[in-house]
């Protein structure tokens, strides 16, 4: 039986790279891609699929039950993956309810519709849901995320996704669900909206703007390339086991601020500018409030039982997401103009 995938958030940064791999990998299946078009959503990020055969989308929030039960009948859906959340954190620092209701609420209703529609024959069918390894909390010097670790989230963001984590691995317990969770560490590339520390800097150092580092920048992250988390998905998707966790990272941490200043360095390189030059614009500014110090993903189980690693180093990964800025002027304007947010109607309402 061909697939109909339901691919949630499709129009955000990870999300654009499923869909686009599915929709280009997998002619055989029906792509879905179910987005709201928050301030995060972006057609434009879809143009290179918009037209194709095996792909449809609809603009659905995933807190409306009736308008998600019409997709799943209209397209019969037969598999899910799950990416549509509220994704920033300091936007949860300030409206933390608005993380409880997509996150939370709206993971809960999806689950319900789906649980409902395949409910004759569950097993058949995969709900694949896209978290963080925020979930597990904060590291300090030594050690790594392990799928057994502890869930201790410290965030607003961190604790609507592990809540979601929790309801997804509930609905399997109790009603038996096929399903599968994957927990993935801090990932950078093109289309990522500027508001996340790498886009941000890159867009500032073109336009010469202060780069905010807070506090001192000692916090570290663990970076992978979007389109290695994207074929990490695919992976998990067709080899990974029901019920199973799987932890996905890059094996590369980075203090923000060595970050930063690699970005200047590369920035200078490729601008023609006078080696130096952006380094000072590098501001240090007020923490975040709960700041989690670091995080590191051990990915050795979806290594060694499901065989993805990632395929780019960082210096490698970093040059890709900077020529694709400096080469994308146009999505750039439209995003920070808010020119983007038309495109849907340009697109289905003319
Ligand atoms: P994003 O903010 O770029 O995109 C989120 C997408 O979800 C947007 O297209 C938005 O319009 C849509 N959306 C938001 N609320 C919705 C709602 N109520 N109904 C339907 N659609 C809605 O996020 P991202 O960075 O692409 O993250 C995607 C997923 O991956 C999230 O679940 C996030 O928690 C997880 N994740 C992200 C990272 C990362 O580094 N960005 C790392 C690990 C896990
Ligand atoms: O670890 C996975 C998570 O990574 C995902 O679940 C989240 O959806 C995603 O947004 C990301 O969260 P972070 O908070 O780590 O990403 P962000 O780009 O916001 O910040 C990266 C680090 O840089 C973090 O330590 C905060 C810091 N920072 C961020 C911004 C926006 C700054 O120093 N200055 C800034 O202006």
């Amino acid at each position: 039986m061909s697939k109909h995938v339901l691919i949630t958030g499709g129009a955000g940064f990870i999300g654009c790279h499923v869909v686009r791999l599915f929709v280009n990998k997998y002619p055989d299946y029906q792509i879905v891609n179910l987005d709201a078009l928050t301030y995060a959503g972006n057609l434009e990020n879809l143009k290179e699929v918009e037209n194709s055969p095996n792909y449809t989308f609809e603009k659905v929030d995933i807190q409306d039950a009736e308008a998600l039960e019409e997709v799943f009948k209209k397209h019969q859906i037969t598999d899910v993956i799950h990416l549509a959340a509220e994704s920033h954190v300091d936007r949860s620092i300030s409206d933390p309810l608005a993380f409880v209701k997509t996150n939370v609420f709206g993971t809960v209703n999806l689950l319900n519709v789906a649980k409902e529609y395949w409910k004759d024959e569950l097993n058949n069918h995969l709900f694949y849901h896209v978290s963080t390894d925020e979930v597990y909390g904060s590291l300090h010097d030594g050690g790594f995320f392990l799928e057994t670790t502890a869930y201790d989230p410290q965030s607003p963001y961190s604790a609507s996704k592990a809540a979601s984590d929790h309801f997804v691995r509930a609905y399997a317990n109790t009603y038996r669900m096929q399903t599968v969770v994957s927990n993935c560490s801090n990932n950078y590339g093109p289309n990522h909206f500027p508001e996340k520390l790498i886009p941000l800097c890159i867009n500032n150092i073109k336009n010469g703007k202060p780069l905010p580092v807070y506090g001192k920048g000692e916090n570290v992250r663990d970076w992978l390339f979007v389109k290695d988390h994207a074929r990490a998905i695919d992976t998990v998707f067709h080899k990974g086991k029901a019920g199973e966790t799987y932890n996905i990272g890059g094996f590369n941490e980075w203090k923000n601020i060595d970050i930063v200043r690699l970005l200047c360095k590369k920035m200078d390189e490729k601008l023609g500018r006078e080696p130096g030059t952006s380094e000072k614009l590098i501001t240090f500014v007020k923490d975040r409030a709960g700041h989690d110090l670091r995080y590191a993903i051990d990915a050795t189980k979806i290594q060694q039982e499901l065989g993805w690693e990632p395929s780019l180093q960082f210096e490698e990964g970093i040059e890709l997401t900077i020529d694709w800025y400096l080469s994308n002027q146009d999505w750039l304007d439209h995003v920070t103009s808010g020119a983007y947010q038309d495109y849907y109607k340009e697109l289905y309402e003319n």
